[in-house]
């Protein structure tokens, strides 16, 4: 497995993604249209999004893609096919690890939905520790 970091012509793959079903479920915003994602990915790679993001590969194939924010938040989505199969946990800990060689040592959080079992796992395998209970009121349910 590989990361590099995301390209223009990633933007199919990459807003497919963001569209895809638990992916959805997972985040905290709805997915944005395809001019908002687009906008997106080029604020992304004019370093002007106040994020970085990395395409998960392996041979040839794309796996999926995790964030890393200017706060040190990091999310991570692999497309449906690619799930269970360790990658997720393994594309973590190698982001961590390019993180750590250009910047050394840094703290790092991740937002999960409580019931994302397998998030949750694969952050805590690459060694995140669950810190915070976070309750909010949703007036419209
Ligand atoms: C969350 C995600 C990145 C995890 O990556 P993954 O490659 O599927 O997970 P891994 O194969 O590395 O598994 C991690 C652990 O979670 C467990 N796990 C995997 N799927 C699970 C599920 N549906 N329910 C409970 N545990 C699960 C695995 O068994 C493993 O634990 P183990 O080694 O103790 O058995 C991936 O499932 C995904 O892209 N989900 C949709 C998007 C999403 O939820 N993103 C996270 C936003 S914070």
């Amino acid at each position: 497995m590989n990361l590099r970091p995301a390209r223009m012509e990633d933007e199919v793959f990459l807003y497919r993604l963001r569209h895809d079903e638990a992916y959805a479920a997972a985040s905290f915003g709805p997915p944005p249209d395809q001019n908002k994602h687009r906008a997106w990915l080029q604020d992304v790679l004019l370093d002007k999004a106040g994020e970085r993001v990395w395409i998960i590969e392996d041979a040839g194939s794309l796996l999926g893609c995790v964030r890393v924010s200017v706060t040190r938040e990091v999310s991570i989505a692999l497309t449906a096919e690619h799930r269970g199969k360790g990658h997720g946990t393994e594309a973590i800990r190698r982001v961590l690890d390019l993180w750590r060689q250009w910047n050394g040592p840094t703290a790092f959080k991740a937002r999960i939905k409580p019931e994302n079992a397998a998030s949750r796992r694969a952050f805590a395998k690459a060694g995140f520790v669950e810190t915070e209970v976070v309750m909010e009121y949703r007036p419209n349910g």
